[in-house]
């Protein structure tokens, strides 16, 4: 047992926080929560927590202002209790691609969160595949960034993809693809994308590449709408390639998304369960587990 440690289950991440849980061998206890008849958010932990080490773990899919929400009202709770350290893992951190002023007047919105956050008295703070290392910068506290791309390698290594090539749809994730690549031995290239600030709209430039007859395999930290690796899955299958894989840190996977990557020739998307959901293939339990055990 690690002593004196306790893991408490957000509402939003309660599958992976008893992952945690078993693989630390402690207690895992779920906060117990509900939503008012208007939409107001309870919250309610049910054991006594004062002097105890605690690790929260809750994450933000969408509604992710509900999830916020959640997270400030169980942070002030465990200072209210007197719970000792907190350890905070947030698995997807949401708000946190708004991470400097694109135009002039916007609100860089991971900056206000992080502020609430650390004014609500956390002693550690573990992220999981942050969309850029400027989201870091705003954070004062102790801060583990850990990938979860060496998983994401193990897991595709298991399924014996014939001559990988691993693509980035855009430069941004090359950092991440190259991980990948490494754990398969693989080819490694990117594309280059550009989203219009005001619609949203993603253009990427066609490359050639050596994808004919290869199992493709397209990396990227966040698939929201599916835009971007369904851009960079037309251009492979243009290319010949044999196969297209998805995979990512980060499901969010909202509305069509499935169907727009089936379309662009996509068999497989291959999440973690930093959101919890039917893409959820890889856990990255394991690497939160050797952060909080090195600490
Ligand atoms: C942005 O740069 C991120 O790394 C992802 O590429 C982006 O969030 C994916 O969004 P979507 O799936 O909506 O294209």
């Amino acid at each position: 047992m690690v002593s004196e440690v306790i893991v408490l289950a957000g509402p939003a991440s309660p599958s992976l926080s008893r992952e945690v849980a078993v693989l630390l061998d402690v207690e895992c206890v779920e906060i117990e929560w509900k939503i008012f008849p208007d939409g107001e958010s309870y919250i309610r932990c049910p054991i006594e927590v004062e002097g105890e080490s605690v690790t929260l773990i809750q994450t933000m899919f969408p509604n992710q202002d509900k999830r916020l929400i959640e997270l400030f009202l169980m942070l002030d709770l465990l200072q209210d209790l007197k719970a000792g350290e907190v350890t905070l893992v947030i698995p997807y951190l949401a708000y946190m691609r708004q991470d400097k002023r694109f135009m002039d007047g916007e609100a860089i919105s991971i900056k206000t969160i992080s502020k609430v956050i650390e004014g609500l008295n956390v002693d550690k703070v573990i992220l999981i595949d942050v969309h850029s290392p400027l989201v870091l910068r705003y954070f004062k506290t102790e801060v583990s960034h850990i990938s979860a791309m060496p998983l994401i390698g193990r897991y595709l290594k298991k399924l014996d993809l014939k001559d990988p090539f691993i693509l980035a749809p855009d430069r941004k994730a090359f950092a991440l693809a190259k991980i990948v690549a490494d754990a398969l031995n693989a080819p490694c290239n990117y594309l280059e994308k550009k989203r219009d600030l005001i619609t949203g709209t993603v253009k990427t430039e066609f490359k050639q590449l050596d994808v004919a007859d290869r199992d493709v395999v397209i990396i990227d930290d966040i698939i929201s709408t599916g835009g971007t690796v369904a851009n960079a899955a037309k251009i492979v299958r243009h290319l010949g390639a044999r196969s297209i894989l998805a995979a990512c840190t980060h499901a969010l996977m909202i509305a069509n998304a499935f169907e727009k990557l089936r379309n662009s020739g996509v068999s497989e998307v291959i999440g973690t369960n930093t959101i919890e959901n039917q893409f959820s293939k890889v856990s990255v339990a394991p690497a939160i587990v050797k952060v909080i055990k090195s600490a």
